[in-house]
């Protein structure tokens, strides 16, 4: 079975190719922010995101995760972003996590010819010895203009816009030094991985680009 690792970013295209790439070849497909972003949805249904005993909430809700369930429409919004990015800093809810997303891969090994997951440790922790690791990144002015778009609002005034823009550059922000800065498994390109900027490319382009890496052309 053919592993693929794609880490990187917020909003960077990772995302957009794992699931182009899952189409093209046939591969199963995780995105495993939807495994932290669904704990971080948990804890705030449950009120428990205030909660003094984070950690404890956390894995409890982690060990009965069911994530064939997960959409991410549902958990798109940037407070369970931030939250999940908080909690993603607790070791014991990594330790939990990782082994669901060792298991989707294990699951998966004899239904497909190949194994794709998005992340911030991918290439780094889960899959360590990937047949094709990449690591994708773009400006965050592109990012945030991303994420404004995926929210699909049809209509913003001038100002609205520039607004939603600055709060999400700032919060954006905050994730990717939380992100890259926490001891266990920060984001970060793994040695062997491919580094891609999107900032002036897009999906197709991504999904060229990674398809001629992957077939050796
Ligand atoms: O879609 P976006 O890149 O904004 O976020 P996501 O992939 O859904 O991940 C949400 C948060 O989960 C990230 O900011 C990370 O803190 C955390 N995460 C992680 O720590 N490790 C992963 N493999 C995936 C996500």
């Amino acid at each position: 079975m053919i592993e693929i690792a794609i880490d990187g970013t917020a909003a960077s295209g990772k995302g957009t190719l794992a699931k182009n790439l899952a189409k093209k070849y046939g591969f199963a497909h995780l995105d495993t922010g939807l495994l932290y972003r669904k704990v971080a949805d948990e804890l705030i249904i449950k009120k428990k995101d205030t909660s003094s005993n984070l950690v404890y909430y956390s894995t409890k809700i982690a060990r009965d995760l069911n994530f064939l369930e997960l959409k991410k429409e549902d958990l798109r919004s940037e407070k369970t972003a931030k939250l999940a990015s908080f909690i993603a800093t607790y070791p014991k809810l990594r330790e939990i996590l990782n082994l669901k997303q060792k298991e989707f891969v294990i699951k998966n090994k004899t239904k497909f010819p190949g194994c794709i997951l998005d992340g911030r440790d991918i290439g780094t922790k889960i899959l360590p010895n990937a047949d094709f690791k990449f690591f994708i990144d773009a400006s965050i002015d592109i990012r945030a203009k991303r994420r404004l778009l995926e929210k699909n609002i049809s209509f913003l005034q001038e100002n609205d816009e520039k607004c939603m823009l600055q709060s999400l550059i700032r919060e954006m922000k905050e994730r990717d030094k939380l992100d890259s800065s926490r001891i266990t498994s920060p984001l970060a390109p793994a040695v062997d991985a491919y580094v891609i900027d999107t900032s002036f490319i897009d999906a197709d382009e991504l999904l060229l680009k990674v398809t001629k890496i992957i077939e050796g052309i």
